[in-house]
């Protein structure tokens, strides 16, 4: 005789219903803040564990793995109860056990913390805030030992949300959701709806959500439309990371070393770029960003372990009144010069010229200032217009450091700034 046990799945509503009942291998749900994505997904993973499947969750956020462990939980709560099924709380497991089924939950937001399990369900829930590697280098590979399926879920991605997301490309997600719309095949399926659609949540919680969003975001957020628009607030959109972004390799000792500064007791920061001396390219090679607490001499010890063996050619950095700060680095060797160009503005011009030419390429782990450079933007206004006022100005410290080192080199013929300077120590090198 075999026991039986009461499960408690909530009732879909019509859009859940949707992508549960759907047999494509690959799903990709776009869909606004608050419609029920999580604990639609939460129903389908449920039902995949009751035929023996092996489901994995993962979300960038704890909020989100909590919110669907919690309907998991509820879901299986007597069977777990009674010991007919393994529970394990701090994991986020629910196991037949002795056996493979098993639905396990867990954060992740690249390849590196989504690795180390193996599954064939695999659901990535708030997927525009994960690396693109996620699935490229870990997650479907997973799924390839037993023809796996695989579940992507979505908000638009928009300035309200933009500064937590780890993805290089932060249209990684909208551009996915294009491609499988175009599949002929019948392996993706794509669904959309929006936070009105899920008739759990009252108007009230809606209004109380939205109040401080723009129109923009609203459109975004909430009626889950992917608007190429607001990623017009991107500054530095001529960087093309397809193109721009290399394996790292070792830098040739004759290439010339640039170094950009930004000061800041809690959060120093530095950006190291070397010149290839032939092409007149800067390669960025090295992000320094060590945290507060050090005093200018450990910097520099940093420093000049960072760049020996090259000739550093020019160090600049920080605002027009942060001279003395400049100064207490000259007595240890470090002399650091004011940018030439004093304004934000005309500097981040600078630097938009260097991208515009192609001249600055940036090996692949510097992902600091990768995750920077895919999200530096201006402010928009309530219209969704950009504004000049760039949006959390106060945390983009390697872009900062750049665009004073860069504001003070030429783009164009950096060859002749330099060339009579690589000749005079040149000699004194050897
Ligand atoms: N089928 C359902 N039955 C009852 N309540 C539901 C159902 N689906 C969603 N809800 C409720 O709606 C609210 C939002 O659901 P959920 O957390 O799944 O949305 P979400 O789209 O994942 O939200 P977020 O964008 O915040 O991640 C929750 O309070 C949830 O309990
Ligand atoms: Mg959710």
């Amino acid at each position: 005789m075999t026991d039986s046990y009461q499960i408690h799945m909530r009732t879909p509503h019509t859009k859940q219903q949707e992508f549960i009942d759907s047999t494509a291998k690959r799903k990709i749900i776009r869909a606004g803040r608050r419609s029920g994505k999580t604990v639609g997904i939460a129903i389908l993973a449920g039902q995949e564990f009751l035929k023996g499947r092996r489901v994995l969750y993962a979300a960038p956020t704890i909020e989100q793995v909590e919110a669907f462990w919690y309907e998991v939980k509820m879901t299986f709560a007597e069977p777990t109860a009674r010991k007919a099924l393994y529970k394990n709380e701090t994991e986020h497991v629910i196991e037949r056990i002795n056996t493979q089924n098993r639905l396990k939950a867990k954060t992740a937001w690249n390849a590196d913390t989504l690795r180390g399990d193996y599954a064939d369900l695999l659901i990535l829930d708030e997927w525009q805030l994960m690396a693109e590697d996620t699935w490229d280098v870990v997650g479907a590979p997973m799924l390839m030992d037993n023809d796996g399926d695989a579940v992507f879920i979505y908000t638009p991605p928009s300035l309200h949300s933009s500064g937590v997301s780890k993805a290089r490309d932060p249209l990684h997600a909208p551009k996915m959701f294009r491609k499988a719309e175009l599949d002929e095949t019948g392996r993706w399926e794509t669904f959309h709806f929006a936070s009105s659609e899920n008739p759990h949540i009252s108007v009230d919680a809606l209004t109380e959500i939205t109040h401080d969003m723009s129109q923009l975001s609203y459109r975004q957020e909430i009626l889950a439309e992917d608007i190429d628009e607001s990623w017009k607030g991107l500054i530095y959109k001529a960087f093309d990371s397809t193109v721009q972004v290399l394996p790292r390799f070792v830098i040739p000792d004759n290439w010339l070393v640039y170094v950009g500064h930004d000061f800041g007791g809690a959060n120093p920061a530095a950006i190291f770029f070397a010149k290839d001396i032939t092409t007149s390219d800067l390669y960025a090679f090295h992000e320094y960003l060590p945290g507060g607490g050090r005093t200018p001499k450990q910097h520099i010890d940093s420093f000049k372990d960072i760049t020996r063996g090259y000739h550093v050619m020019k160090r600049v950095g920080g605002s027009h009144q942060e001279e003395e700060v400049r100064l207490s680095y000259s007595p240890h060797g470090w002399p650091i010069k004011e940018p030439l160009i004093r304004h934000v503005l005309p500097q981040i011009e600078k630097v938009q010229a260097f991208h515009e030419r192609g001249r600055i390429f940036v090996f692949e782990d510097m992902f600091r200032y990768l995750f920077e450079k895919a999200n530096y933007s201006w402010k928009l206004d309530p219209q969704g217009q950009p504004t000049d006022e760039i949006q959390d100005k106060a945390k983009w410290h390697l872009m900062d450091a750049e665009r004073y080192i860069l504001s003070d080199l030429i783009p164009v013929d950096i060859v002749h700034e330099t060339s009579s300077r690589i000749q005079s120590f040149i000699p004194m090198a050897r």
